[in-house]
């Protein structure tokens, strides 16, 4: 074939693959110029028959075809596979993607996360306890007398075996007593249960932190400095601790912690119902009952324990007016809280 023929030939196959309208005939093509018994071979065997002086010429424009058709058909292949993948199933491949975006944490863990974060910077690491706690471990290793009305089936969810759903986290004081030497500097984040009736502040299923340091000569000074250390961290530079006397068994004196009102700075406002404060939880030295309860010598070591409220906390920090909002589930609500 002359180079002119091989020029046409080549417009004419490239005119063919363009105007295939389907990917079978597009194959077509393909075998009919460039398969083994295709024109493209034939062309390739007849360039010896040619004229030493058109070789060269005729190899080039046969190479030529080769190529430019090899790379239309590719080309028109995607094409058309597109096509027919929109075709057949309405999904558009060249449509940008939808974005499902991130799921976030949830406001409880954020609170979690973020006072455990606190407490590490001071030393301590996270324990666990079970859901299911004894009555042992529950209230009687925490000095609670056996008349104490939150025993009482009102209060507190028991099983049929005599176990119970644990209504605190200071089990976890016990068990990691009994389990280890001081020094112990632990914080136990956890969920509890209470036969709570449920409403805008009550939850029978909540979330607590307890705190507990053992050592030699732990004091209620440092319990002091170190629960004002987490409150500015928690809550922002100027926010006061408020200590009052209170009672729990496991703890002697006990007290309850107040943090100074956020929103107001403790001048008074809806927030902390006008009184400046906003109360957080109990606190206090580890009596010394519980500690010989779990073989210690309360004459060489002392100890402080605290308790804090997650839900409580979340309320405070990002103005939640009712708790069951936590629990609803709702991601228009969750996801105001950020990541
Ligand atoms: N467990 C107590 C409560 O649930 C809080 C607390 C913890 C008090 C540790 C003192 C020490 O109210």
């Amino acid at each position: 074939m002359k180079p002119r023929d091989i020029q046409l030939l080549q417009e004419a196959a490239l005119a063919e693959a363009r105007q295939a309208a389907t990917i079978e005939a597009l194959e077509a093509v393909r075998v009919r110029y460039l398969g083994r018994r295709g024109l493209l071979p034939e062309v390739m065997q007849g360039l010896k028959d040619l004229p030493p002086t058109e070789r060269p010429e005729a190899g080039r424009y046969a190479n030529d075809l080769k190529e430019a058709l090899t790379a239309l058909i590719q080309e028109r292949k995607q094409v058309l596979a597109n096509r027919t993948v929109a075709g057949q199933t309405g999904f558009d491949v060249s449509r940008p993607g939808a974005w499902r975006g991130y799921g976030r944490r949830h406001p409880i863990s954020r609170i979690i996360e973020e006072v455990t974060d606190i407490f590490f910077r001071m030393g301590f690491t996270v324990a666990d306890g079970p859901d299911i706690e004894t009555e042992y471990h529950n209230f009687d290793a925490l000095n609670t007398p056996a008349d104490h009305p939150s025993r009482d089936i009102q209060d507190t969810f028991w099983l049929e075996d005599g176990s119970l759903l644990r209504t605190q986290t200071s089990p976890v004081q016990i068990r990691v007593m009994e389990s280890r030497r001081p020094p112990i500097r632990i914080i136990a984040p956890g969920r509890c249960y209470r036969r709570d009736t449920v409403d805008a502040t009550h939850s029978a299923n909540f979330h607590q932190i307890e705190g507990l340091y053992v050592d030699r000569a732990v004091s209620l000074a440092q319990l002091k400095g170190d629960l004002t250390y987490f409150a500015r961290h928690l809550m922002g530079p100027d926010v006061r601790v408020r200590f009052r006397p209170h009672y729990f068994p496991f703890t002697e004196p006990s007290l309850e912690y107040d943090f100074s009102c956020h929103v107001c700075g403790g001048k008074g406002c809806r927030v902390c119902k006008q009184s400046g404060w906003i109360e957080i939880s109990g606190a206090g030295m580890v009596n010394p009952k519980v500690l010989r309860q779990v073989g210690y010598d309360p004459e060489t070591v002392t100890g402080y324990a605290f308790g804090m409220g997650v839900e409580r906390i979340a309320m405070i920090k990002f103005g939640i007016e009712d708790i069951r909002l936590l629990y609803d589930n709702d991601i228009r609500f969750l996801e105001q809280f950020g990541a």
